[in-house]
């Protein structure tokens, strides 16, 4: 049994009155109190601009786990740990004062100066905030100082190099915490477990046996509430730029020695350094975008009140990419993410060629949700006197209840300061620059027609004749 160490901590959350915050950092910090890694040592400062209360902020809190216990004395405990600062991160005196609660908290709680900063706030702010926490001496000397990010880390590469040096003139480098939520999935996490420890993949995880790898992360909802995000994104900045390669370098990486952090992050930014760069001709022909149209129950996205009638924002992206390296010698990675698809599916297959044309190949799939899976494919004779070769599916599926979240894994390895499942600059700069390529392509051809697919289907005819003129499908069309 392990035994859970509490971790003293004062966690200041800019934009503790946001979406966010309720939905995901206050369960997420609740789950960590009831398993005991926060206890009596621990505070939370909320700040945005609206001027709440403490009462009325810890009222907030309770609301937001009001789901996750029904011992009322646990969840006031916790939700006792909440004060509320109005707060403009424009004027340098709130800081002022935040410093004050800061330090206060610091001592009435024995938080050894150790201190966790979350920017749940839109990103032009991240650069003025992290400045202002070094200039208003925000920052202790006798605990660790650590910062969290959420995404977007900027538009393209420029904007993301010019996000990364401010946060670097306050934050080193191993302060940074950037949260692709993606990479707190159980799933996500148990690629390079799999990897790792079993021989079997380890041999065969490279060019001469592995046919394609193919990485789907379809959604059936649309862009919800946020269409002035979402028209500017698009599906390419919106979860290809990040969750998609992220989960892309975990499986084509190199393995390190030690699994560390470090090593394992450098070995991402190592294999992205490899990805192939394509001219224009290269993205018509291997990268795919799409608008969805409506059907009978949805409306198309061009329909939809907030959008612009004339948008060529796409809302589906599909994709071949390379790795120029001696391990994916020409081997494919098919990707491809859309919203308003059949149904949400998050999964990934790896492709083992076929042993003999009479055989299927392997295949191993990942699926990361809805369901938690694993299965194997694997050839064997079938059953009786018949010598025919059938493939056999053996599958894991993993059923724990109240199994953690993405966000609580994650504020809980930024506790223990391990940045393993957290982005990299290097990462982030060097998907930014294969991704500005195909949007600049794309935004130059301002005539072309955007091929289009059915709300509710699985992409358009174009995403499938990628694969088709290849010779492969899409595993789970
Ligand atoms: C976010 C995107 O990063 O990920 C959203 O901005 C998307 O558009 C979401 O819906 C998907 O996350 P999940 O965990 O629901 O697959």
């Amino acid at each position: 049994m392990t035994i859970i160490q509490e971790i003293p901590v004062l966690i200041t959350i800019f934009g503790g009155t946001g979406d966010l915050a309720k939905r995901k950092l206050y369960p997420a910090l609740f789950r960590l109190f009831k398993k005991g890694h926060l206890k009596n040592s621990f505070a939370v400062i909320g700040t945005a601009r609206r001027e709440w209360s403490n009462d009325y902020y810890q009222e907030v809190v309770l609301e937001s786990i009001q789901q996750l216990s029904n011992d009322d004395a646990e969840k006031k405990a916790f939700a006792s740990h909440f004060y509320y600062l109005s707060h403009n991160v424009e004027h340098t005196q709130h800081y002022d004062q935040l410093k004050h609660l800061a330090d206060t908290l610091d001592a009435t709680y024995h938080t050894l100066g150790n201190r966790v900063f979350y920017l749940s706030v839109a990103p032009n702010f991240f650069g003025t905030i992290a400045q202002h926490i070094k200039t208003q001496h925000l920052l202790t000397s006798n605990g660790f100082n650590r910062l969290i990010i959420e995404k977007p880390f900027g538009h393209n590469l420029q904007t993301a190099i010019e996000l990364n040096n401010q946060l670097t003139q306050t934050f080193d480098e191993n302060q940074i915490f950037r949260i692709d939520h993606y990479l707190g999935k159980e799933m996500v996490q148990n690629i390079t477990a799999l990897r790792c420890h079993n021989a079997l993949l380890k041999a065969c995880w490279h060019a001469e046996y592995i046919d394609n790898i193919q990485i789907t992360l379809a959604e059936s909802v649309g862009f919800e509430d946020r269409a002035g995000y979402y028209d500017k994104s698009g599906a390419l900045r919106d979860m290809v730029q990040n969750h998609i390669f992220q989960i892309l370098s975990l499986l084509s990486m190199e393995l390190p020695e030690t699994l560390n952090g470090e090593n394992i992050r450098e070995e991402k930014a190592s294999v992205l350094r490899h990805l192939r760069m394509y001219d224009e001709n290269a993205i018509k022909e291997h990268f795919v975008r799409a608008q969805y149209i409506g059907n009978d129950d949805i409306i198309g996205y061009k329909e939809e009140p907030d959008i612009d009638a004339y948008t060529r924002t796409e809302t589906f992206v599909a994709g071949k990419i390379f790795i120029d390296n001696a391990r994916w010698k020409n081997i494919p990675f098919y990707i491809r993410t859309g919203k308003r698809l059949s149904h949400k599916d998050t999964s990934v297959h790896i492709q083992f060629k076929p042993t003999s044309p009479e055989v299927a190949g392997n295949l191993l799939s990942i699926h990361i949700q809805p369901e938690e899976q694993i299965r194997l494919f694997i050839n064997t004779k079938e059953q009786g006197l018949s010598h025919h070769i059938q493939m056999i599916d053996l599958t894991k599926t993993y059923t724990q209840q109240n199994a953690p979240e993405a966000y609580e894994r994650l504020i809980l390895e930024c506790l223990h300061g391990d940045m393993t499942n957290f982005a990299h600059r290097e990462e982030i700069e060097l998907s930014w620059a294969f991704i500005d390529r195909i949007r600049h392509a794309w935004d130059n051809d301002t005539q072309s027609n955007i091929p289009t697919y059915t709300a509710g289907s699985m992409g358009p005819i174009e995403s499938i004749q990628l694969l088709e003129k290849d010779g492969f499908h899409w595993i789970n069309q």
